[in-house]
């Protein structure tokens, strides 16, 4: 057996992971760590937690005396960090939460890992640790900036984030990558491009427009819509994470992505022409401060070594999550019946 540590597994790609994983491998024990923030909703792993095989605890990442409970109870093998802040726009409203949580929260899960998987020292001085463990740390393609027209995002291309959300991803990256430098701590980082899919809550581009439209509401897309994302499935991502978990090279940085640019005001088309809505709905909207105008990841390495390639073409995980979302009003309606409204009328309001 496995002993896992999950952090953030209440939200989108984390749930999806969790799934992915209880249902792959026999000889993984989980215990989730969330602390339940607007993005996190218990009742999207109910069904997966709670008995011997996966176990939920309502917490924070930045606090340690409950880490350091937990790692002496359930003996982690592996971390998987997905516990963040990870909305661009309300990094805008308020950095701080960001520092904290993606920062400090992920320095405080380094060191509590550290204090319980040194077993020793080398004949360098450097800490020797306990066989098997891994620290990975779930990270985005945002770190890099924004490229012109042409040009993809290698794991070389120098890091220039521009939100605090991705300066605040970039800062926990570079803690990961001195944890390994410093202390030879077996980490890696995925640094993976926009994902969607089933469970993502509807602050971000995709599931916006879709309940959107499913509430008869205007479609806001933020200046003339031409910013490029590179769009992957969300399943894609997790079985990236799962192999680099198992197969990837300790302290290295593996980009996933898949290849599929396009520009926002595509997206909303795309949905539109899925729902049978009138592209009349579209709203242009003030555009989003210091917007980076285009992500593209190249892939070449998680492939060349790994031999990962996207398996969902956005023509069906686009459709599947439509679906997934018709099927599913009353996850997104209790989703968005809380903080959600005052959010959305503080931020769409006066745009
Ligand atoms: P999300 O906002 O849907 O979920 C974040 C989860 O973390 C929530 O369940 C929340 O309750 C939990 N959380 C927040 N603060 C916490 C704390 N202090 N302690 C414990 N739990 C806490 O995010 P997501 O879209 O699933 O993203 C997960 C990770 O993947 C993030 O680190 C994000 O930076 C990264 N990422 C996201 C994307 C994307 O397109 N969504 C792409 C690449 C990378
Ligand atoms: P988002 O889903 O917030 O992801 P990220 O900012 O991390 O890429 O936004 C995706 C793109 O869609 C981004 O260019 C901003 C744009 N966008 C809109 O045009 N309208 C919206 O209401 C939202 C939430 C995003």
């Amino acid at each position: 057996m496995k002993n896992y540590l999950v952090t953030g597994a209440a939200g989108f790609i984390g749930a999806n992971y969790l799934k992915y994983i209880l249902a792959k491998h026999d000889d993984v024990r989980v215990v989730v760590l969330d602390l339940l923030t607007y993005a996190g909703y218990l009742g999207t792993i109910a069904g997966d937690v709670d008995n011997e095989r996966c176990f939920f605890v309502k917490g924070d990442i930045c606090d340690r005396p409950l880490l350091d409970r937990l790692f002496a109870e359930y003996k982690f093998d592996v971390v998987v960090n997905f516990a963040a802040e990870s909305h661009v726009d309300r990094s805008i409203d308020n950095p701080q939460l960001f520092l904290q949580t993606n920062i400090l929260g992920t320095q405080n899960l380094l060191d509590a890992a550290r204090a319980a998987w040194v077993t020793g020292r080398d004949a360098q001085g450097y800490p020797t640790w306990r066989n098997g463990v891994r620290f990975h740390q779930v990270s985005t393609d945002e770190v890099y900036g924004s490229l012109g027209a042409e040009g993809f995002f290698t794991e070389t291309t120098p890091l220039q984030p521009h939100s605090p959300y991705s300066a605040s991803k970039t800062s926990a990256d570079h803690f990961v990558c001195a944890y390994h430098d410093t202390y030879h701590m077996p980490v890696s980082i995925t640094r993976c491009s926009n994902n969607y899919g089933p469970y993502q809550f509807p602050e971000k581009l995709i599931p916006l427009i879709i309940n959107n439209i499913l509430a008869g509401k205007p479609l806001p897309v933020y200046g003339k819509g031409e910013n490029v994302r590179d769009w992957l499935y969300v399943e894609d991502h997790c079985k990236a994470i799962d192999l680099i978990i198992h197969k990837g090279r300790v302290g290295e940085v593996y980009n996933v992505g898949g290849h599929n640019e396009k520009q926002n005001i595509e997206i909303v088309k795309i949905i539109c022409k899925e729902l049978g809505k009138p592209e009349s709905l579209i709203t242009h909207v003030g555009d989003r401060k210091g917007h980076d105008m285009r992500y593209a990841i190249d892939p070449t390495k998680i492939h060349n070594e790994l031999g990962w390639l996207p398996e969902t073409k956005f023509e069906d995980g686009i459709k599947k999550t439509i679906q997934w979302y018709l099927d599913n009003r009353e996850w997104w309606e209790t989703i968005i019946s809380g903080e959600y409204q005052n959010y959305y009328e503080k931020m769409y309001s006066n745009r």
